[in-house]
Formats: C-alpha cells, sequence, structure tokens
C-alpha cells in the first residue's frame, strides 16, 4: 500500500444522508483538536492497544530520517482510552489529508464513560503500510523519538503531549508512560 491513503479513505465510506459521525482519537487527535466538532465525550474502544510502531515521514520525521507515532494494534482483552469527537462528515476531507501517511478509517464500537456505546470510526494504520515500522524495545523506540523532528515539530513534543493528555483523561498507558520516562 502507498504512503498516502487520501484517495483510499475517500472511497472506503459513504457518508450520503449522514449528518454526524463519531470518530474515536487515541494519538494525536486527543490534544491537536484543528477541527470542528459537534460533540466530545472520553471513549474507550476494546482489543486495541496504542503502540508507537508507526513510522512519521511527513509530521515528526522526515523521509530520510522517521519519527515515530501510534497507531493501534490488535490485542484481545486490552483497552485503549481515548476521545470520541462527534463530527460533521466534512471534517474527513481535513483529517483524511492530515493522517494520510499511512492511516485508513475503520469501523468501531466505542464506549463512553457512562457505559453507553457508539459506533464510529478510527484511523489506524495497519502493518501492510509502507511506513509501518513495527516492535522495538522501548529504549530504542524513545531513542528514536528523541532524536526526530518534523514540519510538525519534535517527535519529543508528540510523546510529551500524548502523555499528558492521557494523564489528563485519567488513563495509564504502560507503553507511553514507558516511553516517556525513558524520554525525560
Ligand atoms: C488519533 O489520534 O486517533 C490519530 C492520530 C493520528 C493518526 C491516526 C489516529
Amino acid at each position: 500500500m502507498s504512503f498516502d491513503t487520501v484517495a483510499h479513505n475517500r472511497s472506503r465510506q459513504q457518508f450520503n444522508g449522514v449528518s454526524s459521525v463519531w470518530l474515536f482519537g487515541y494519538g494525536s487527535l486527543i490534544y491537536k483538536v484543528d477541527f470542528p466538532f459537534l460533540e466530545r465525550r472520553p471513549a474507550t474502544i476494546e482489543d486495541w492497544a496504542r503502540r508507537f510502531w508507526q513510522g512519521s515521514h511527513d509530521h515528526r520525521g522526515t523521509p530520510e530520517a522517521p519519527g515515530r507515532v501510534v497507531t493501534l494494534v490488535s490485542q484481545p482483552g486490552a483497552t485503549c482510552k481515548g476521545m470520541a469527537y462527534r463530527v460533521s462528515p466534512d471534517v474527513f476531507e481535513h483529517l483524511d489529508v492530515r493522517e494520510k501517511n499511512g492511516y485508513l478509517r475503520f469501523s468501531t464500537t466505542m464506549t463512553f464513560d457512562d457505559g453507553s456505546n457508539a459506533e464510529g470510526l478510527v484511523y489506524i494504520a495497519t502493518e501492510d503500510n509502507a511506513a509501518f515500522l513495527g516492535p522495538a524495545s522501548t529504549l530504542d523506540i524513545a531513542s528514536q523519538i528523541a532524536r526526530s523532528s518534523g514540519p510538525s515539530g519534535p517527535n519529543s513534543e508528540y510523546l510529551l503531549k500524548l502523555a499528558d493528555a492521557l494523564r489528563t483523561l485519567g488513563d495509564h498507558d504502560p507503553h507511553v508512560f514507558e516511553l516517556e520516562s525513558h524520554l525525560r
């Protein structure tokens, strides 16, 4: 699969007649909200774990020296905490471009803090995308993050902002917090 997923995403879901869509954010969408939304609620999704396994050539690194950003990996029994946004479908025109480096939109069920559920979408970079880097030790990942920087700024800023945002949500993600402590 090519790096640029904009056209692919536009063909994946049709929003005809739909006035709003729930979008689950687990990475930069939690703290970088550069899109309008109708409603925002903390939420979780089941059987997915957040991992710094996706390469970033366009935001937090360069093609020659990619940084690392989060994607979700299938892990039965895991829970991933994030923020859900109810958005107008036209918001995806912006987000598909912002998240074009390997992320595809998938359907998911999200659970809000009051126990209610909604169906919605989530961006996931699967292991068959060209920018996927995969697992490494947390020391190696933290070291790559420490030396990487791209058009959106230092990769370390991405990790630290995400860790802060997760603390604010009351989440404890051992993978993210271990990387944060290596970096600090
Ligand atoms: C997220 O926060 O959900 C997200 C951010 C960037 C790419 C994919 C997902």
